[in-house]
């Protein structure tokens, strides 16, 4: 018999789960990327007035596939990526903040994927902020899953044994980056601690935060492999989103930890189907003061 679904739970809409139509613009394959939640990201800033979505802010930006693509949809005004990954970082750094995205673009078109000169570039320290931003490029198409974390592995055969190469899309991945230039008067991009930096937004009443952690909450959870920094305070979190006076959206693997911190700030929950890399279904949990939109 057909179980009744769960009170608060979203069934996965066609939109959500296909994530094909959504344009990809982000040069990352990112671990945790949540490009299936874009249909319910524009859902959601579209029910608010403008004048309350001004700034968008988004605080673990990994690939920052939202916030990519709210500023391209021109959802907010400005975007703000924040990210303390020094690796991520550098890519962010070099297309949002420097001169050099187009250096970058150029250096991914002109590189050919051999092992031989995959261990050269990787072998290069000390390296100058865009060589680094290409390395991450490099080592975020070639490691398996996209992980960046130290001890992830490379991909031995790849897609059609084609190895190394099989994920290396020089055209697609720089015009990505050419497009992100294009419209970088939009975005602005932090390298640091959120916890640090929300606090400084937390007055902006036209601010609207989307708030994507490292999934660590309960212990032993996928974040601690797939990222560089995975340890989080997470009940510091909460505290500091309840003190923000813009809306904002979070999503985290639906944990009972998590539902406890949801209930003690006062937050209301709801459960979101989604697909995952393995097109196995699986529920996550959003999290916001309400729902209205949904
Ligand atoms: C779940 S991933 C975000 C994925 C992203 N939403 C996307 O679609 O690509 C979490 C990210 O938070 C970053 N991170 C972890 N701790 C952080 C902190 N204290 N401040 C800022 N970023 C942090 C990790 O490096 C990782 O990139």
């Amino acid at each position: 018999m057909k179980q009744p679904p769960l009170p608060g739970f979203v069934p996965p809409d066609k939109k959500i789960v296909n994530v094909a139509s959504v344009k990809h613009r982000s040069p990352f394959r990112y671990p945790g990327g949540k490009t299936w939640l874009v249909p319910r990201i524009r859902q959601w800033l579209q029910s608010l007035p403008p004048n309350k979505r001004r700034i968008f802010i988004e605080p673990f930006a990994g690939g920052a596939i939202v916030g990519l693509t709210v500023a391209f949809e021109q959802l907010a005004e400005q975007v703000i990526l924040i990210e303390l990954d020094k690796q991520v970082a550098a890519v962010w750094q070099t297309i949002i903040n420097t001169e050099d995205g187009e250096w970058l673009a150029q250096r991914i078109q002109s590189f050919e994927m051999t092992p031989e000169n995959v261990e050269m570039l990787l072998a290069q320290k000390n390296t100058t902020l865009h060589e680094r931003a290409f390395q991450t490029i490099v080592r975020n198409r070639i490691n398996r899953g996209g992980i960046l974390a130290p001890g992830a592995g490379k991909m031995k055969h790849g897609e059609a044994g084609k190895g190394l190469a099989s994920r290396w899309y020089p055209n697609t991945l720089s015009r990505r980056i050419l497009d992100i230039v294009s419209i970088r008067e939009r975005l602005r991009f932090i390298q640091g601690n959120a916890l640090e930096i929300i606090p400084q937004y937390a007055q902006e009443a036209d601010a609207v935060f989307f708030i994507d952690p490292p999934y660590t909450a309960a212990g032993k959870n996928p974040g601690h492999r797939l990222y560089t920094h995975s340890e989080l305070d997470h009940e510091h979190l909460f505290s500091l989103m309840a003190e923000v006076k813009g809306h904002f959206l979070m999503t985290y693997h639906d944990e009972q930890q998590v539902r406890n911190l949801a209930a003690k700030f006062r937050f209301e929950t709801r459960t979101i189907a989604m697909k995952n890399t393995h097109h196995a279904e699986q529920t996550e949990l959003l999290i916001a003061r309400n729902f209205d939109w949904l």
